[in-house]
């Protein structure tokens, strides 16, 4: 069944399908900077048989994300379903889907996980973790699978030391992140595997109502311990928390490194002086606008964004990719600048939701980049017949391996 458009001031869709496939890695798809010249907000339709309002320029998008009128909650009826697997009742779980005032108080209680001083405590640790995987693939010698055996175990080691669980189910968590944030993932394995991650992190919770540990389950536990939170959204807020910080630094590792072996001046300057290394990581994560489609919201109330009449109700996309190529914001915006020093790009979000784990997804992005370069220098791509294998269908855009050698 088709959801007639709700605005009467709707162009139509004119054949606009969402979301399109990217066929440059380090560019949005055509199809959305096409839109964008058009059109700050087109209207487009989704593979859900609904419509929705596609937000592609610069401001556009941040007005959009900053604006008061606008809701997350996925339980709304045009919310936009651009991909099956969207979790619905998680409106008083889940952060990403909570409105305000709801979603302040539950972000308080998790800031205190993700402050700038909390991330320089962690800093030890993190290093250990990124010397520590390496030092197995060195151990066990190539050619070895990059994202899987590095890029990946370095965000997920991360989270255990975050949510203050032991190491030993980092492997369950990436094996059952793969399934369940894979749209390829069919509909009954999907469910199953869901079922067996909020199992496990039901048990990981439990335990540590006896024996609190330091991190954010202990964190959210103190605040059930004062009757602020219940059990089953400290289930939803650590398994949002999972799914939002695992693939998302995963990928921005992976497409980094490609990136760099793409480019041996820029490889050769950022190894020889790392402090380069924190402005080379910010643009890649302009580029790279690896959530993009993923960003749903509705209008609860009629509003103008790019000169479209915006009605209560109207499903809204927030790209990324599209505002992060924006020519009006962006000088050479297809290039990787790392002396750019522009942190006001899309993709972490912008406005309440913009990414809580961003601080913390830096510090383990430089170290990752900065033991890369200077660990293995000689890093290159295995010969195989096929070394890179992208991943156009998932959550989050990326790759599925990168076969290296050195
Ligand atoms: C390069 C890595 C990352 C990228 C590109 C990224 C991107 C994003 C984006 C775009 C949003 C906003 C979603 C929206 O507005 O609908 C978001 C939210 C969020 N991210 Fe990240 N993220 C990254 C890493 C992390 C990490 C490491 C964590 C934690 C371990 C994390 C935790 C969260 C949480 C909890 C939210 C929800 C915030 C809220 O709704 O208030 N993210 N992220």
């Amino acid at each position: 069944m088709t959801t007639e458009p709700t605005s009467g001031t709707a162009s139509g869709t004119d054949g606009r399908w969402f979301p399109q496939l990217r066929h440059d890695p380090f560019r949005p798809p055509a199809d959305y900077e096409f839109w964008r010249e058009e059109a700050p907000v087109v209207e487009a339709e989704l593979h859900s048989d609904q419509r929705a309002w596609v937000v592609l320029r610069y401001d556009e998008v941040r007005q959009t994300l900053e604006h008061p009128g606008i809701s997350v909650d996925a339980e709304r009826p045009h919310y936009p379903k651009v991909r099956e697997g969207v979790t619905s009742r998680a409106s008083d779980t889940m952060l990403r889907h909570m409105d305000a005032p709801m979603h302040g108080k539950y972000r308080r209680m998790m800031t205190r996980q993700f402050t700038a001083k909390r991330v320089s405590e962690l800093q030890p640790e993190l290093l250990r973790i990124v010397t520590d995987t390496i030092d197995a693939v060195l151990a066990t010698g190539g050619p070895v699978d990059l994202h899987q055996e590095i890029s990946l175990r370095i965000p997920t080691a991360v989270i255990c030391a975050l949510l203050g669980v032991d190491y030993s189910i980092s492997g369950d968590i990436q094996r059952l992140s793969a399934i369940t944030t894979s749209s390829a993932t069919p509909a009954d394995e999907l469910k199953a595997g869901t079922q067996e991650m909020y199992a496990l992190l039901d048990d990981e919770i439990n335990a540590q109502y006896e024996n609190p540990r330091d991190g954010l389950i202990g964190t959210l536990i103190e605040e059930f311990r004062k009757g602020e939170i219940e059990h089953r959204q400290i289930l939803g807020q650590i398994y949002m928390t999972i799914v939002a910080g695992h693939e998302t630094t995963a990928n921005t590792i992976s497409m980094g490194m490609l990136q760099l072996i793409a480019d041996p001046e820029l490889r050769k300057r950022v190894t020889a002086d790392t402090s380069l290394i924190p402005g080379m990581v910010e643009d890649m994560i302009r580029m790279h606008s690896l959530v993009d489609g993923t960003l749903s919201r509705v209008a609860k109330e009629d509003m103008v964004i790019g000169g479209r009449e915006i009605k209560a109700g109207d499903g809204l996309i927030v790209t990324i990719s599209a505002p992060n190529f924006d020519p009006r914001r962006w000088t050479n915006p297809y290039e990787l600048d790392i002396d750019r020093n522009d942190r006001k790009h899309i993709s972490f979000g912008a406005g309440p939701h913009a990414c809580l784990g961003q601080n913390l997804a830096r510090a383990e992005l430089y170290l990752a980049f900065e033991q890369l370069l200077t660990r293995i220098p000689t890093l290159r791509l295995a010969d195989a017949a096929e070394p890179v294998i992208m991943q156009n269908d998932g959550f989050v855009y990326g790759v599925r391996s990168v076969l290296i050698d050195w």
